[in-house]
């Protein structure tokens, strides 16, 4: 009798424990986790890009760990990515190969058919320290001012610009990010701007 009550308790107590795991199996991820300053990021389980069946989701860093210590952005993906590479929260690597350059070219592009818009300012310099020339030019952008006829529906329907802004740079409805030189202060000349440095490109060094 006293073997068959402790059997029916050991039975118990193993049921016990593999519902206990089925419970945590089936314990949804949150859709969002939240930074303390209020940023949020879609978790992995739920970002309806990863399969949340595949038991490797579970050896992947979830977004917000490594992206709630980068600069805070309000759009986008929550992060000010020129800030964070400006000020070395960041270090990405530059080449795979040690022969490759890395060229970096400061020169600003001031587009001004933008209608009752500001212009637009173009940054080189901010491009080209992510991206190689090859990247834009000359399948994007002709590399000549005035060479393309870019409109903002050619924008965004993904064209231009619209190629990485909406997809892996900040959005298009930030306009003024883009639309921020004013007619009315703008004292130069429209098109690539003069470099007062004098050295509009330059080798960088390659980060390892
Ligand atoms: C990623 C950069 C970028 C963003 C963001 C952006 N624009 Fe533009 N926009 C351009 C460029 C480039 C042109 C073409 C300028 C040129 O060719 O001189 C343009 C042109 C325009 C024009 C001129 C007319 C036309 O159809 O081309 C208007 C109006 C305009 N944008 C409105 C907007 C509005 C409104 C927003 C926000 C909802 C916006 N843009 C966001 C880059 C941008
Ligand atoms: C993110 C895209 C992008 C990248 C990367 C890029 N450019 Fe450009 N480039 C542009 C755009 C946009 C223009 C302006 C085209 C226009 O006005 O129609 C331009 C214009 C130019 C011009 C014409 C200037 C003039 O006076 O007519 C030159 C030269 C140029 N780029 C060289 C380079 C070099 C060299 C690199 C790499 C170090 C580079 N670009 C990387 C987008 C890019
Ligand atoms: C090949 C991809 C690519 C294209 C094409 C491209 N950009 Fe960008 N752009 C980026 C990336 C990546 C960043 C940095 C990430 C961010 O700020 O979201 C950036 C950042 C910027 C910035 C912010 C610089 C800063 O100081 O924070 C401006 C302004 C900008 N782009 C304007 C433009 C305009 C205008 C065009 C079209 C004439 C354009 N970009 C085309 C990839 C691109």
């Amino acid at each position: 009798m006293r073997i068959k009550f402790s059997c029916l308790l050991l039975l118990l107590f193993a049921l016990d424990v593999s519902i206990n795991v089925q419970a945590a199996e089936k314990k949804e991820a949150p859709k969002f986790y939240f930074s303390n300053d209020k940023r949020k990021w879609n978790s992995l389980q739920r970002d309806e890009i990863h399969d949340p069946t595949c038991e490797a989701i579970n050896v992947l860093q979830q977004p917000y760990e490594a992206l709630s210590e980068l600069p805070y952005d309000y759009t986008g993906n929550n992060v000010q990515w020129v800030k964070a590479l400006r000020e070395g929260f960041i270090e990405p690597r530059t080449n795979i190969w040690p022969e490759t350059k890395i060229k970096v070219l400061d020169m600003d592009v001031i587009m001004d058919n933008t209608s009752t818009l500001p212009m637009v300012r173009f940054p080189h310099k901010e491009h080209t320290e992510w991206l190689d020339c090859e990247n834009c030019h000359n399948h994007l952008f002709i590399a000549k001012v005035d060479a393309n006829p870019i409109t903002m529906y050619a924008v965004l329907k993904g064209e231009y610009c619209g190629r990485c802004h909406g997809a892996v740079a900040f959005p298009l409805r930030e306009c003024g990010r883009c639309h921020s030189v004013l007619r009315a202060t703008f004292k130069g000349k429209v098109g690539a701007q003069p470099v007062i440095s004098g050295n509009p490109e330059f080798i960088a060094k390659p980060r390892p």
